[in-house]
């Protein structure tokens, strides 16, 4: 059922005007409890959503919302793999999402998955222990090169899912990193990614890794063939090629076909989406280089996050919340964007994996059926770590004419600590959320200006730009530290929240049909620039620009 067609949705627009006559301040000032009912204590993270343009009669219409959006059935169909009303989950792909298995624990006693007949969870157990003995056998020092020098250095190449997640978390994790060891990324298909790589490691002791899925994207796959070219320069013999190379596709033809050897293929199956791949073999690089034993425990973190989602009660739980909130502001109040703000330099490409995470799940326009909404779906995702943003964005939350909601993430303790400085930090978070909410009155302009000794001509005349509408609505994640576990939670809980809101807005979140049209029209356009010769239906502003580049 789409949003529109659900029972509460007259209400839920009816009740947001209301709303928009409201202030937070108010809200704030009639209820002192209002910090104890909205918020909560799930695995790993606290979660505080007072901040939020709601009362109660807010939540319990949404949260009737997605009781009619069969929210209890379709997570069912998640974490099981079964049909929705005789379709995959993943419909258009006719496909299960199944990611959720990828985190459970090894002694699980939750009985096995059988996906058409293969028993998944045999399979997933069976990569595990290929992982671990394989990144034991490098941290040991005995994977050794073609010089017979141990492997150092893991580069490697792959994009979009088969990259962000992967490199968010080794980022995210560095505190926890095996000395010694260092793990390089390269997605691009402009050169500079690959070279700047390459000329930082010592091909002796390095370890290429080919990420990707279908084994058939054009940038992994250009930089792939480079870097084989790159070794053989750098006087590696054909035979000696698998040695350099380990791949993580669910196409071993095309891998073979590459060079490389069935020992150094690790496999993803069709029921892990791009996006949400870091927890399966894809997270190799997460697990050379912090180690397999924190790669489990940022699956632990998952796993806990998966069974506080499927299990409580939704006034109690974190995804489901999180969802009905984006909800209510992308719907109902017409926002366009959603902002993540961590406060944790660690964290820094954790809104970078979130974009892909949620634009390319819900940046959809159609339903699940095919049919074009009549309300907004996916926001745009965007954000930066603090204190840089204050200095920088947060002036249009701040002042800005539209409404965004923002995530403030942070955590009660500093793998670095220096004097006052993480105080200063958790300080300035809650500052910002302080400021959107409250803003500053025109009364409290004019006083502020008048009080510095400001003749009131002036006052007055400054006093409408120092104005902070505030009402800006906001949520703070707290984690006691960030650390493997923790950093499974939080990422759990964001896909989580993802797919809720796919549910709510009636839409496939997991496949990504938009993306294809630019990579045919970009091998039509490099064939033109090889050719010299335009495609004679071509545009004449993409011809123009084609026209513009040297020819050889
Ligand atoms: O172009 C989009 C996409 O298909 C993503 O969904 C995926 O994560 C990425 O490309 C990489 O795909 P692959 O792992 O098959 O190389």
């Amino acid at each position: 059922m789409t949003l529109d067609a659900l029972p509460t949705h007259n209400e839920l627009k009816g009740h947001a005007k209301a709303i928009k006559a409201k202030h937070m301040r108010q809200l704030f000032e009639s209820d002192a409890a209002r910090f104890n009912k909205y918020s909560i204590q799930g695995p790993q993270i606290f979660l505080d959503y007072s901040k939020n343009l709601i009362t109660e009669e807010s939540l319990s219409l949404l949260f009737h919302a997605a009781h009619d959006a069969s929210l209890k059935q379709k997570t069912k169909a998640l974490f099981s793999g079964e049909l929705l009303q005789g379709e995959a989950l993943n419909n258009t792909e006719n496909r299960a999402a199944l990611h959720t298995a990828l985190r459970r624990p090894k002694d699980s006693t939750l009985p096995d998955i059988i996906l058409d007949g293969v028993n998944i969870s045999k399979n997933i157990r069976a990569c595990q222990d290929k992982m671990a003995a394989f990144v034991a056998k490098i941290h040991a020092k005995q994977l050794l090169g073609f010089t017979g020098k141990p492997i150092q250095t893991l580069v490697s190449i792959g994009i979009g899912g088969s990259f962000l997640g992967p490199k968010m978390v080794t980022e995210a994790l560095k505190p926890f990193a095996i000395d010694g060891f260092k793990c390089h990324y390269v997605a691009n298909i402009d050169s500079t990614d690959l070279t700047q790589t390459l000329n930082n490691i010592d091909p002796e002791t390095t370890l290429f890794l080919l990420q990707s899925k279908s084994f058939s994207t054009l940038e992994t796959l250009e930089n792939a063939y480079e870097v084989k070219r790159y070794l053989k320069l750098n006087g590696l013999p054909d035979e000696a090629i698998a040695k350099h190379f380990i791949a993580v596709t669910s196409n071993k033809t095309a891998a073979y076909k590459f060079g490389i050897t069935d020992e150094h293929i690790f496999p993803m199956w069709d029921w892990v989406g791009g996006r949400y791949s870091l927890w399966s073999a894809i997270g190799l690089p997460i697990a050379f280089q912090l180690g397999m034993d924190n790669f489990e425990a940022l699956l632990e973190g998952a796993f806990e996050m998966d069974q506080h989602f499927q299990h409580q009660d939704f006034e109690e739980n974190m995804p489901v919340i999180m969802a009905l909130l984006g909800i209510w502001y992308h719907s109902y109040f017409g926002a366009d964007s959603h902002a993540i703000l961590p406060y944790d330099q660690y964290l820094q490409f954790f809104p970078d994996h979130l974009q892909q995470l949620d634009m390319e799940s819900n940046g959809k326009s159609v339903d699940r059926s095919g049919h074009a909404l009549n309300y907004n779906s996916g926001p745009i995702i965007w954000g930066g770590i603090g204190c840089n943003g204050q200095h920088a964005y947060h002036q249009l939350l701040h002042q800005g004419t539209q409404l965004t909601p923002a995530d403030f993430i942070v955590s009660l303790s500093s793998h670095n600590p220096i004097g006052t400085h993480h105080k200063h930090l958790f300080a300035n978070c809650l500052s910002q959320s302080q400021a959107l909410m409250k803003g500053k009155t025109y009364e409290e302009a004019l006083q502020e200006s008048l009080q510095s000794g400001m003749p009131e001509e002036n006052a007055k005349k400054l006093a409408p730009h120092k104005v902070v509408k505030g009402n800006q609505p906001s949520n703070t994640l707290i984690l006691d530290e960030l650390n493997p576990k923790s950093l499974g939670t939080l990422i759990a809980l964001y896909e989580h929240k993802v797919f809720v809101q796919s549910v709510i807005w009636d839409i496939n979140p997991f496949d990504q049909w938009g993306v294809e049209l630019g990579k045919t029209l970009s091998n039509s356009l490099f064939d033109q620039l090889e050719s010299g010769k335009n495609d004679k239906n071509i545009d004449s502003s993409t011809a123009g620009l084609l026209a513009k580049y040297p020819q050889a």
